[in-house]
Parts: C-alpha cells; structure tokens; sequence
C-alpha cells in the first residue's frame, strides 16, 4: 500500500473514497457505512443517555504516513480546516528518512483505591502489601476474560499522600489490559478490592477509578526532517531557517505555559481527530496528555532538536490509553470501518499511530507558524465556505475564493457580485 495519493483533494468525496478503498483493500460493507452514517438515533441510544439524535464530522483521510516501515492511511475526524493537510504534508517531510518510528512502553493502566481515616497509615501499607498475592489473584478473578489473553492485574502499589483532609492511602492497581481501553476492567477490579482494603487499612474506602494519567501506557514517536523539507514557495527562509525558528518555537514552549498550552493544542488536534474517527475517548486522552506535560511544571509533549548533519529530529512522548476491542469502538460502524482503514494489530499498535499523528500535526502546524503563518491556508477555505454560503455554483466556488482571498476582501456581498459576474 502506498499512502502517498497525490491529487486526492482535487477529488470528489465519492472518487476520494473509492481511491482509499482501493488502497486499504476496504470492504464494500465498510464503504456503505463511512457513506450512509453509522448508526441511527436507536443505536445511539445504546451508548448514551436522552439521546435525540446523532451529530456528523468530516471524516478525512490523512496521507503519506510511513510508520514503522508500513505506509498508512490515517482517518481523521474534525471540524477544524488545515488539520488533516497540515498532517499529510508534515508526513510527507518526514518520508525522505523513512517516516515515523514509534514505540511503546506496555498496555498497563493503573486504578486507584482510596481509604481515608486511617489511624496508622504505614502499617495499613505495609499489611496492604503483605496481602498483594491475594488482592491480585481477587482482582483477576474479576475478569478471567483478559487473563485469558494474558493480561490481569499484575502488581499492586501503595502511596501515603497528604491532603488537606489528612492523610490518605491509596492503593495501585496495576493492571495490564491488553487490546482494551480498559477502564471498565479496572474500575471493577478496584471496586472488587475495596472491602478487602477496608479491612486491611481499617479506614473508610471511598473513591475506586482508574487514573487517567496513565504513565504505564506511554507512546513515543520521532522522525527525522532533512532542512530542504522544511522549504516553503511561500516564503523566502532556507530550510535551515525553519528547522531554527521550529526549534525555537519548541524552546518558547518550555520556557512559557502559555505557549505550551497551545503547542500542545496542536498536537492533540492530530490525536483527538484519530480518536473521534476511531470511537476512543479522547477526553481520557486528552486528561493525561496534559496532566503528563504538567509533571514537571506544564511544557511541551514534543521535543526539537538538531543532529550533526543539520536535520530537525523531531519526538514525542505522552500517555496513550486506547483501544481496538471493547468500550464504545465496535458500537459505531464508520469507527470500525476507520480501524480497518488504520489496520493495526493491536492497542499498542494503534498507540503508536496516535503519536505519530500527534507529532506530524505539531510539525505541521509549527511549520506554518514559523514561516507563512496559519491564516493563509485558513483563510482560503473561510473564502470558499463564504462562495458556498453565497450560493456559487459549484464549478465557480474555487475561482471565486481565490479572487476573493488575492482581493483581501472576503465576503458574502463580494461572494456575490462576483457569482453574476461570472456567470
Ligand atoms: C490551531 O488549532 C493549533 C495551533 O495554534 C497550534 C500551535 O500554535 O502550535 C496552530
């Protein structure tokens, strides 16, 4: 399969779509969904609650992907413009030095147990820990399913925190979930445990969730971008002009929150869009990527740097908990059909998607940002939505919002009088 399509935005959706078909090897039962809509207010019905209907994104295809070796397709759903072209254009700087090279640390997800007044905390944890083997073999017994296909609560961890309701002790669980997103398995694990916790801490047992800065499950991904990649028509800066303003926009980053909140921004407009595509909850996504970049006081999730041969070397690191079985993903047919497109193997695999799509969009924006400027790219699509608002043919939309963005002038009066003065 070869992810570079050149020419596929010059498409209509349905030739679009018949091209990524015939590349992905996409059943036709796929195709009949990503066209009709997954699933009706009946269906829908079975994944939230007071459900009156269903509310559509632009599903896009991402190109020139090369992950690990394989080239792959990416679908994207967002309702913001230039992400997925700024995705596919980022990806195909990074292909000359063979794409994206991703890695993961494990599927592991950890739980949470609080037990609050505890007269003596550090005996509490020490009789916790005696009791590990029991607590394991107990929380597993809760899924035999996972276990099964070799995951299960492997270890168990206690902290004493302070809070300003006094001490507390929390106990881990450390839970390998597999293929899953996994917080169904380990919210039940933990709420499995808590009697015994009680008993142990002979405290009171209150909170038991999962947490979402999930520092067991982290995905990485870097790339290597040869200074002439980074050459833009419009502007005059050398590639190695921009490999220096990007890594001193990635410095600005470190050394600003502000910026950082919005560097990371970019990074997850990449990773919420293949999360909505796919029916993962990006909210939990986006909880521990944040709370991740926040460890050590808020900075980037990205890192820029130069190697001796004067290329940007580009990488990235965050907590990735999703999954390809279980939760919400097979509810939803175009998800499906977007995970066919993906054709990853496993979580892990698709973690690494995740990341790699994450950097590539930050790449991408940073471009833009150090050279051009993101308001170009932006506002030649405003120019077309304001032609199509005006009610221009469709043959003439793409003339009218070129003239319109050359003018300066982008509106729908504008819009219009250029309408009659073509046709
Ligand atoms: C816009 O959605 C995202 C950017 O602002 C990210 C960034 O500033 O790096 C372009």
């Amino acid at each position: 399969m070869d992810s570079r399509i050149p020419g596929l935005y010059k498409l209509d959706p349905e030739d679009r779509l018949s091209e990524i078909a015939e590349a992905t090897e996409l059943s036709q039962e796929a195709q009949n969904k990503i066209t009709t809509q997954g699933i009706d207010a009946a269906e829908a019905g079975a994944i939230s609650e007071n459900v009156i209907g269903t509310i559509e994104y632009p599903l896009g295809i991402a190109t020139n992907f090369v992950i690990n070796g394989q080239d792959k397709l990416i679908p994207m759903a967002i309702e913001e413009t230039s992400v997925v072209a700024a995705a596919s254009n980022a990806a195909r700087m990074a292909r000359s030095t063979g794409g994206f090279r991703t890695q993961t640390s494990g599927p592991y997800m950890i739980s949470q147990i609080q037990a609050t007044e505890v007269d003596t905390p550090r005996a509490a944890k020490i009789d916790i820990l005696d009791a590990k083997e029991n607590l394991i073999e107990l929380a597993n017994e809760q899924d035999p399913v996972l276990v099964k296909h070799g995951g299960g609560c492997e270890d168990i961890e206690v902290q004493l925190i302070e809070t300003p309701r006094g001490k507390m002790v929390i106990t881990r669980l450390i839970v390998n979930v597999q293929d899953a997103m996994g917080g169904n398995a380990v919210n039940t694990m933990a709420e499995a445990l808590a009697p015994e916790i009680e008993q142990l801490t002979q405290g009171n047992v209150s909170l038991r969730i999962l947490s979402n800065l999930a520092d067991r499950r982290l995905a990485r991904a870097s790339c290597t971008i040869e200074p002439s990649e980074l050459e833009t028509e419009d502007t005059d800066l050398s590639g190695e002009d921009i490999r220096d303003r990007i890594i001193d926009a990635w410095a600005f980053a470190v050394g600003d929150p502000y910026r950082a909140a919005t560097h990371n921004k970019g990074i997850m407009n990449g990773i919420d869009a293949v999360a909505t595509a796919t029916y993962n909850d990006w909210r939990a996504i986006e909880a521990g990527a944040h709370a991740y970049a926040a460890v050590d006081g808020y900075g980037p999730l990205t890192t820029y740097e130069g190697d001796s041969d004067g290329n940007l070397v580009c990488s990235i690191e965050l907590p990735m908990q999703v999954g390809t079985i279980g939760g919400a993903t097979q509810l939803q047919p175009v998800a499906k059909a977007a995970l066919e497109i993906l054709d990853v193997d496993s979580a892990n695999g698709l973690a690494g998607v995740f990341a790699a799509v994450g950097l590539a969009q930050n790449l991408g924006g940073l471009r833009a940002l150090v050279s051009e400027g993101i308001q170009s790219g932006h506002m030649s699509l405003h120019a077309k939505n304001i032609a199509i608002q005006a009610n221009a043919p469709e043959h003439l939309v793409d003339e009218i919002a070129a003239r319109m963005v050359a003018e300066e002038v982008i509106r729908q009066d504008r819009a219009e009088e250029l309408i009659d003065e073509l046709q």
